[in-house]
């Protein structure tokens, strides 16, 4: 999708920059926002813009009070995958845990399994639907990680396919090689022959073929430990590539500490995360990426540190995890909900989660915020506050999108 070279000033918008400020939204009332060939030119109140622009007689709409946002950003997903795994939902209702399915040869495995047979028109065809129910929630950027494939060739076919996704769909993607999300069941014997295999043949390929802007693993009794991770982390640095980590999800392993101490982007999931691996995070400048749809999914009952990860100023992001196992939620707005719900967090900090924290997360310094200088992904919203967006469940006040510009969802009133 290209950029437009269209200039349009949208007025009388309820403007949540997301800006400066630890937590709330900034919002400007009665604001207004100049697009400029695919950018963000000027930001201000409506008032100040009739004065600006009085000469300019510029394209001019009026959002009639509604909130204007940054385009969301979903800085946590699997989408690319085949199969389906409703059978270990089912199983879990029944009293299974997820640690058990995963270690009884489900879970990741499982849908390795799928992945690996299908084809890659099948997992765009796949991937576009899931992708599509997205775009509903005003996502404008996604992040992606393979995971599911494990071995080179569909790793690399997953990541072609992410890549892909945006020819297709006005949406910038963001991808992330998971290569140390599971141990496939070639390597069940040799867990060092595995991260070999991922340190010297996987990683250096993928980097070459340029099929990723971060390195991801999952750190957990059932997946790699920190001496392993460390090992990935180590030849990321060394290729120049950025990492994140899914860290102290179902237990406390120090991962987000280590992560941290690499100068991750991110260290995701952290219900069990304690104040030493808090504060490493706040030194290493690590994002905290939280994912209430898998907390939800799998019934957790331990929250993530909130508290914590605000009193020593990590930021915080909040993400789907989009995936079909721990996290089939296909709804960021939802995610939103869940948030305050389940993390109590605030509105305003979920409103920055999704944009100023999220762009964080994947090291996106071009967008995020309402800023001069900024790409134009917008969303208009059929509300006029934050907490507006995380009311609802089960509907996305979404009225109107721009992507780099382009008006590409809903019209102005
Ligand atoms: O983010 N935690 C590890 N990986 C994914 C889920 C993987 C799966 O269950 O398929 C997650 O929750
Ligand atoms: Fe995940």
């Amino acid at each position: 999708m290209t950029s437009a070279s269209n200039t349009q000033l949208l007025t009388h918008a309820t403007v949540a920059t997301c800006a400066s400020g630890a937590s709330d939204a900034e919002l400007i009332e009665d604001g207004a926002v100049l697009i400029e060939n695919g950018e963000i030119r000027w930001v201000g109140t409506s008032v100040e813009a009739t004065s600006e622009f009085a000469q300019c007689s510029l394209p001019t709409s009026s959002c009639s009070g509604r909130l204007l946002t940054p385009g969301l950003i979903d800085c946590h997903t699997h989408l690319v995958y085949g199969g389906d795994r409703s059978i270990e939902f089912e199983q879990r209702l029944m009293g299974k845990s997820y640690e058990e399915i995963a270690r009884a040869g489900g879970g990741i495995v499982s849908s390795v399994q799928a992945t690996r047979a299908a084809s890659a028109h099948e997992l765009m065809q796949t991937a576009l639907h899931r992708l599509d129910a997205l775009l509903a929630s005003g996502v404008t950027t996604v992040e992606i990680k393979s995971g599911y494939g494990l071995d080179l060739d569909t790793e690399a076919r997953c990541l072609t396919v992410a890549r892909k996704l945006s020819e297709h769909r006005p949406i910038s993607v963001a991808t992330t090689y998971l290569g140390a999300h599971a141990l496939p069941p070639e390597f069940t014997n040799d867990r060092e022959g595995y991260v070999d295999f991922v340190v010297n043949q996987a990683l250096p390929e993928i980097a070459d073929r340029g099929l990723a802007d971060a390195v991801d693993g999952f750190c957990e009794g059932i997946a790699f430990s920190t001496q392993e991770i460390a090992r990935v982390f180590e030849k990321a640095r060394a290729l120049g590539i950025p990492i994140k980590l899914h860290a102290e999800q179902l237990s406390n392993l120090g991962g987000a500490k280590l992560a941290a101490s690499f100068g991750a982007l991110s260290a995701d999931h952290l219900e069990y995360l304690d104040e030493e691996g808090v504060v490493a995070m706040a030194e290493g400048g690590t994002v905290a990426v939280l994912l209430p749809g898998a907390f939800y999914y799998l019934r957790e009952t331990r929250k993530p540190p909130v508290t914590l990860l605000r009193e020593h100023g990590v930021p915080i992001a909040i993400a789907t995890d989009l995936n079909p196992g721990s996290s089939p939620v296909h709804s960021l707005i939802a995610t939103m909900n869940m948030a305050c719900v389940l993390f109590e967090l605030t509105p305003n900090e979920v409103l920055r989660g999704v944009t100023v924290a999220a762009a964080q997360a994947l090291g996106l310094r071009d967008r995020g915020q309402i800023k001069p200088g900024l790409r134009a992904d917008l969303a208009l919203w059929s509300t006029t506050a934050p907490v507006g967006l995380c009311y609802p469940l089960g509907h996305a006040p979404c009225q109107a999108v721009w992507f780099a510009g382009d008006l590409v969802r809903g019209q102005l009133p």
